[in-house]
């Protein structure tokens, strides 16, 4: 197999599970040295475990603990060349719903903390002389679901990625990913388990399924690689078409949100069940 990303070194944050663990698993295989940081001590142990890669266990809101696990990585691997942003928290709901505890900590991770990786990144990426930088969001960030207020930071994810675009090319380049409903993802996995619910939602859907998260690890394989040397400022909309027909989704999100806002019960265990998760649950199928 070719190997897009010999001599690569790269960085994933939220790489203990779905696109980022998929990210560190396909960029391995393309031959780059991978590091990578999650929140989940847990899910660090058994990525690194399972691939070899560097793991840091720290928060992206952290930025001090940011800025410490890309320059131990950087200097691990002989520098810094790639970085992709995957990490991130969903909190809140409608509008009215969200309080400033939770909208707080949406800012702190998906905006301030995608900032600060990249803000750690580019130096590293400047010494080598060339770099790719990826924020991997949502097409929430264009096309907002019902009760998702969390559009409103991965909107920021965009700007931050063509800022980067305009400021430091031509040595780096700066892309977005918007994806839409990841089929091998905790946050994705309640409503895949209702049929009542999802069924509408996968027949409007163009593709008719999820997409999963090695596809989109593809897509930002694309964007870390030469193959897309010509791609800067970009948005790439890896949502196999949901965004065309969005209609049922939104009609899922409105039975979902009263649903979990008059049973907290069901959202604690949902929740649980979504802590217990473990990589190889949800990447061994
Ligand atoms: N799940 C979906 O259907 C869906 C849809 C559209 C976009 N997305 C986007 O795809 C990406 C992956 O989402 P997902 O739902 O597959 O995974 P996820 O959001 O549940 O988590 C990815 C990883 O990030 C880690 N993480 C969470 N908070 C962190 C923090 N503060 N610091 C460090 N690590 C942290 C988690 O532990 C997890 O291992 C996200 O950027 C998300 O916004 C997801």
């Amino acid at each position: 197999m070719t190997q897009l990303l010999r001599d690569a070194k790269a960085f994933i944050t939220g790489g203990g599970i779905s696109v980022g663990r998929a990210c560190v698993e396909l960029f391995l295989e393309h031959g780059a040295q991978v590091a990578f940081l999650d929140i989940r001590a847990d899910r660090v142990a058994a990525v690194r475990q399972a691939t070899g890669a560097h793991g840091y266990v720290a928060d992206l809101a952290d930025r001090d603990a940011v800025l410490a696990a890309v320059d131990d990585a950087a200097e691990k691997m002989g520098g810094l060349t790639v970085l992709v942003n995957v990490a991130s928290v969903t909190q809140g709901g409608r509008v009215v719903d969200t309080n400033e505890d939770q909208l707080d900590r949406m800012f702190a991770v998906n905006v301030k903390g995608y900032y600060w990786s990249t803000q750690a990144a580019i130096p590293h990426m400047l010494a080598a002389g060339k770099g790719s930088l990826v924020q991997f969001g949502s097409v929430a960030a264009t096309h907002p679901a019902w009760g998702e207020s969390y559009g409103i930071v991965k909107a920021s994810q965009v700007a931050l990625a063509y800022q980067c675009a305009m400021e430091y090319a031509p040595t780096i380049r700066s892309n977005a990913v918007l994806c839409g409903w990841i089929r091998d993802s905790p946050a994705s996995r309640l409503p895949q388990t209702i049929p009542e619910l999802i069924d509408p939602v996968l027949a409007d859907h163009p593709m008719h399924r999820a997409a999963t998260a090695m596809e989109l690890a593809g897509t930002c394989l694309f964007l870390a690689s030469d193959l897309s040397g010509a791609v800067n400022g970009a948005t790439i909309v890896a949502d196999g078409g949901q965004t065309r027909t969005q209609g049922n989704l939104n009609a899922l999100m409105q039975k979902i949100g009263p649903l979990f806002a008059k049973e907290p019960d069901l959202l604690r265990q949902n929740a649980q069940n979504l802590a217990a998760v473990t990589p190889e649950e949800l990447m061994g199928e």
